[in-house]
């Protein structure tokens, strides 16, 4: 048990993230007996909800929660939440939470020790954290004080350095936690595991052996019911700058010295530094971009982007990015790294793919150079796992190679079960450990590299936007980006084991 006896407040606590995935995430901490004895979640948004009726709606999401099996102490559980009716930008009500805290804390006797979590729209990002500390609410004379901040950590490059420099008047960058979700999955960390504790595989992780790095985030949804907030955002911001970024950093980073924050986090700075930026005149040849239109999908009609509510009917925010990169240093120099995310694809995977270069000699027949290439693909979700393709002889006659699938599935390990990123991310807030969240120099240096991007997408008329079908891979010109044209994406499906083939659609 962690005992850190602490309030953990959470802003915007009326809305979707909390529902889904902050609560039930304490929640299941709080059955593996990973929360402290004593602690308070404290909800606070505009919305005028009493303790009973904030407690009923997350009773009900811990109950439909996928992610928990055990819902017998969800009762007990509730007895720690509370609500608090504020509004953000009222200084008089920042004085009023810090007076129900200290309230809080006698009566369950807490020391300062609070959290404050954003779980907000991304604008109110400028604002609650300047009420807090204008209360005093950043202090640490009483206890520890963190700030939890969800993406996207900026609009743009230029916002991210302004919201860096007015948060960092007020707070020390230890106390202020971004969040990447994806940073959280166990199997984005098990990329650095991976590489780091296996002898085998780091001798070939280099320009010398790597044809390419390819890493897809498929979703088959929609934009649901955010179409308020994708419209402004699109894919580019909203997977590619963090959660595929971040990614990539840890596919790519040199061996960290040791396991301290700062050690990794270090290591991950020097890829985002590395990247070749991008020109302008450049961008067409480097980054794809599309938006799904209507289709039929088993049988239904699926709408299109422009259709969704809360969408412009002549909208040309992107759906699909698809870019391609090298990272310029002597481990990577000359390696494509391609990566690639959509909504409405055919099915939810994300993957990365690592092509190795085929043998120096072919001393059997092959139909290609790319059968005879090993890849190894590590599955991030769903089915968490890891797959080798390899080349052996066909049984029989001559020496006929086939390639099949050294396959390893999260599900076959016993007794295992695969928290959620944001249980892990949370049980670090509490814990003060910040490996797993992003530095802020690494979210400028990722909005520097999109910057060129961004721009000429939202500058130049002459870009295009390319429509898919919902449903579909996204637009085939993404095929383009490869050097080769004989190259093309994976198409990852459920059933690896017939890898190439499109599945769910
Ligand atoms: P919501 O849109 O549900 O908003 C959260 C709460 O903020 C609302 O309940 C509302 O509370 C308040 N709010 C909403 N709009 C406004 C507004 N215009 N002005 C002031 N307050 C407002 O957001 P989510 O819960 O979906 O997400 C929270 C944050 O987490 C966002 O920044 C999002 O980008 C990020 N995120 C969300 C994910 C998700 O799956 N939902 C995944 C990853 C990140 P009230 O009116 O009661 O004050
Ligand atoms: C969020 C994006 O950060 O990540 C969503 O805002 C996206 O648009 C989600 O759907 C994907 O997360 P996951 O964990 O389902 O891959």
């Amino acid at each position: 048990m962690n005992n850190d006896k602490h309030i953990y407040t959470i802003f915007g606590a009326s809305g979707d993230l909390t529902k889904r995935k902050l609560v039930p995430a304490l929640y299941s901490l709080y059955i593996q007996n990973l929360l402290p004895d004593k602690f308070i979640i404290l909800g606070a948004a505009r919305s005028p909800l009493s303790n009973e009726d904030f407690r009923e709606i997350m009773k009900d999401s811990i109950l439909n929660s996928d992610e928990i099996e055990e819902k017998s102490s969800v009762n007990k559980f509730l007895e720690h939440l509370f609500y608090i009716g504020l509004q953000y930008d009222n200084p008089e009500h920042y004085i009023q939470l810090k007076e129900y805290l200290e309230k809080l804390r006698t009566k369950f006797e807490i020391p300062g020790n609070t959290i404050f979590y954003l779980s907000t729209p991304p604008s109110l990002y400028k604002v609650i954290p300047v009420h807090l500390a204008a209360a005093g609410l950043n202090k640490t004379s009483d206890g520890w004080k963190r700030l939890i901040i969800e993406k996207p950590f900026g609009f743009d490059l230029q916002s991210a350095i302004e919201l860096k420099d007015l948060l960092l008047k007020d707070w020390k960058e230890e106390q202020i936690y971004r969040i990447d979700h994806y940073l959280g999955k166990e199997t984005v960390q098990n990329v650095l595991v991976t590489r780091f504790s296996n002898g085998i595989f780091e001798p070939l992780w280099n320009r010398n052996y790597i044809h390419r790095v390819e890493v897809t985030a498929a979703e088959n949804i929609g934009i649901e019911n955010r179409g308020g907030y994708y419209d402004a955002i699109g894919a580019l911001r909203d997977m590619i700058q963090n959660h595929l970024l971040q990614l990539v950093g840890l596919i790519a980073m040199e061996p960290p010295s040791s396991l301290e924050p700062l050690s990794i986090r270090n290591e991950i700075l020097k890829v985002f530094q590395s990247l070749r930026p991008i020109k302008k005149e450049e961008v067409a040849k480097f980054a794809v971009r599309g938006q799904y239109i209507s289709s039929v999908i088993n049988g239904e009609t699926v709408k299109g982007y422009r259709e969704e509510k809360n969408i412009k009917p002549d909208s040309k925010t992107e759906t699909y990015a698809a870019i391609k990169f090298y990272i310029d240093n002597w481990r990577w120099g000359g390696v494509p790294f391609y990566i690639r995310t959509g909504k409405r694809l055919p099915t939810r995977v994300t993957e990365v793919v690592i092509h190795f270069k085929p043998t120096p000699h072919f001393l059997f027949t092959r139909k290609n150079i790319q059968e005879a290439c090993n890849k190894l693909i590590l599955r991030i979700q769903p089915d968490e796992g890891m797959l080798l393709e390899i080349g052996i002889k066909t049984p029989g006659a001559g020496f006929e190679v086939q390639n099949i699938d050294l396959d390893f599935r999260y599900s076959e390990l016993a007794h295992q079960r695969i928290p959620s990123a944001y249980e892990r991310l949370l049980h670090d807030t509490i814990r003060g450990d910040n490996t797993l969240f992003a530095r802020t120099e690494e979210v400028i240096e990722a909005w520097k590299f999109l910057t060129p991007v961004l721009e000429e997408w939202a500058n130049n008329p002459n870009v295009p936007l390319y429509g898919y079908p919902a449903g579909t891979w996204g637009p085939k010109e993404a095929d383009n980006l490869f050097e080769d044209e004989n190259q093309t994406w994976r198409f990852p499906c459920r059933n690896l084991t017939n890898s190439n083939l499109y599945c769910e659609l």
